[in-house]
């Protein structure tokens, strides 16, 4: 690993920690470890000797299965354990939970919760590095990192994306973690929605910005669980007036979506699976940019 990739990122909370140099240095690295795996197609030991702790206190399976992946691509020990697994479903808290991990020498923690603010509470409380893997309708920041690197990596440059962002964006933590990386990076996008699941957010600065014709369309997922009430009449209906049909996808244009998808619901199969979907290849970047972040943030200081 080259030693330019130096950064003094200590925890990933919130896209706020990062500094648009911090993004750049995280891209480098992440391009850096998945032409690494390309060419060579094995494990390294840049984190041997480091335990990295995976907290999946709410259902995943890409986020889980990535950084766990990256983390024995690097070398790492990793301890996994889940909500429904653990001593929390005995009454243990989340705080004694961690800091009976904590007993253990853990280096990192990357963890997933379905309430808000957990991960920065459980960094408050330990002092360990911790990576936010989505908490509740907060944020998801390795999501909207690895979507921005997986268009990065195939040649667009922030100034020539004109993003629209269709659906739940009220609930989505990708959006929300999205948007504040989209404005970071002063990239310009738009809303589509239900007006009851919108969110306020900042408008381009560029002035032909509306009659700009988008080039991605990114698609969130239907936030059933987290709405309190019943803001979308129905799925079918959510469907005809907003799901992404394959005849709105047009040549020069990418479609992505976090994962999962409810196929006929906001997109329907001949879109996700169409020559335009980014959606598998999202997937692969994650891997590679969970690698760096983990690099990054559990290296030893100065190494
Ligand atoms: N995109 C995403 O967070 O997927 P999982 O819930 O499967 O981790």
């Amino acid at each position: 690993m080259s030693k330019q990739h130096t950064s003094n990122l200590t925890n990933l909370l919130s896209i706020d920690d990062l500094s648009q140099n911090d993004v750049l240095t995280l891209y480098q690295t992440t391009l850096e470890f998945k032409r690494g795996f390309e060419q060579q197609g094995k494990n390294v030991d840049l984190l041997k000797n480091r335990t990295i702790a995976s907290l999946f206190l709410e259902d995943s399976t890409r986020t889980r299965a990535s950084f766990e992946l990256a983390a024995k691509r690097l070398g790492a020990n990793v301890i996994s354990f889940s909500a429904s697994a653990s001593s929390l479903k005995k009454g243990e808290s989340l705080v004694d939970t961690v800091q009976n991990l904590l007993q253990m020498k853990l280096d990192l923690i990357v963890m997933r919760h379905k309430v808000s603010g957990s991960p920065r509470l459980i960094y408050q409380r330990t002092k360990v590095p911790t990576i936010n893997a989505g908490d509740g309708a907060n944020e998801h920041p390795t999501q909207a990192l690895l979507d921005l690197f997986t268009l990065w990596e195939k040649g667009f440059k922030s100034k020539d994306l004109v993003v629209a962002l269709k659906g739940d964006v009220l609930h989505s933590r990708v959006a929300a973690s999205s948007i504040r990386l989209w404005n970071k990076l002063e990239i310009c996008y738009k809303i589509i929605g239900p007006k009851t699941v919108m969110r306020s957010f900042l408008p381009c600065k560029s002035d032909n910005f509306n009659n700009q014709p988008f080039n991605l369309l990114y698609n969130l997922r239907i936030q059933r669980e987290r709405q309190e009430k019943d803001l979308i009449s129905s799925l079918q209906e959510y469907n005809r007036f907003f799901g992404t049909k394959l005849s709105d996808l047009k040549p020069g244009m990418y479609l992505m979506h976090p994962g999962p998808v409810n196929r006929g619901v906001e997109i329907d199969s001949e879109a996700a699976d169409s020559p335009f979907s980014l959606i598998l290849d999202q997937v692969e970047m994650g891997v590679a940019l969970r690698m760096a972040i983990l690099y990054l943030l559990g290296k030893k200081k100065g190494g």
